[in-house]
């Protein structure tokens, strides 16, 4: 069920599975050589997996249809990227556009992997020695309901998770539509100890923010005239 925000009920994720269920995409994620069925087995060798493992090591949390992790990893062939998603669905869909893009610019899909797994258990697939210098949140699920507060990507409860993966220095960056979700979070990463480098309540009015990359949900809100909300936080004692 979608809700008036936009989002699927945030309480319905089996149903959100069951919705979006395309039966292709399972047999396809299988037999890619970019996605990897087993993460678990790949914790603390995260590096070590990709063709040139000295790379740096960016992560996307909640990669959707994967119009970001396509264009950003097909942009910087200077870095490793993971993008991890729960709903097979999404991951076929992340798939096949990696394959368009990377076909169309003529280069190989090495730099990159997808992987399913749930991200309130993401401590079972990376560890401190994958040494993970960036993460990005797009676009996570607000979870308006207090009671459901704790499952927010960007929770404190989180937070505390990805602070044993992330390298000192290591980076946050995070954008979404929603105000009390941005607030909010702003204090979650304060309480956390992150550090901000810096927020804008309306990216697509900021010049040289960052290097943005419209995602699915930021085409379908900013075309709806809500403003895109985003942060750069940082943990240790400078940024990377
Ligand atoms: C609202 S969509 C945003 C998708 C995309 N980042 C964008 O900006 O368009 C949130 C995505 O996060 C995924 N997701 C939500 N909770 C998750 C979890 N606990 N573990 C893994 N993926 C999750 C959903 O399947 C969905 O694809």
């Amino acid at each position: 069920m979608k809700a008036s925000c936009g989002y699927i009920e945030c309480n319905e994720t089996e149903k959100l599975m069951r919705i979006r269920y395309k039966k292709w995409a399972r047999p396809e994620l299988e037999a890619s050589p970019f996605y990897v069925d087993n993460p678990e087995s790949k914790r603390g060798k995260w590096k070590e997996s990709f063709k040139n493992p000295s790379l740096p090591l960016y992560l996307e949390l909640g990669c959707g249809k994967g119009n970001f992790i396509t264009e950003m990893a097909s942009r910087h062939q200077e870095i490793n990227f993971l993008a991890i998603d729960l709903v097979d669905a999404m991951l076929g869909l992340a798939k096949r556009n990696v394959e368009q893009i990377y076909k169309e610019k003529n280069i190989e899909t090495d730099n990159i992997y997808l992987t399913r797994f749930d991200i309130e258990r993401i401590n079972l697939i990376l560890s401190e020695e994958d040494q993970i210098e960036r993460i990005y949140i797009n676009f996570c699920n607000p979870w308006p309901r207090g009671k459901h507060h704790k499952k927010r990507l960007t929770h404190t409860k989180q937070l505390a998770k990805y602070k044993e993966f992330l390298k000192p220095g290591g980076e946050i960056y995070f954008k979404t539509d929603d105000d009390n979700l941005f607030y909010e979070s702003l204090e979650y990463f304060k309480q956390e100890g992150f550090k901000l480098i810096k927020t804008t309540e309306d990216l697509h009015n900021e010049v040289d923010f960052w290097e943005n990359i419209e995602t699915e949900h930021e085409k379908m809100f900013s075309e709806q005239g809500i403003k895109i909300k985003a942060g750069i936080f940082f943990i240790g004692d400078s940024p990377e």
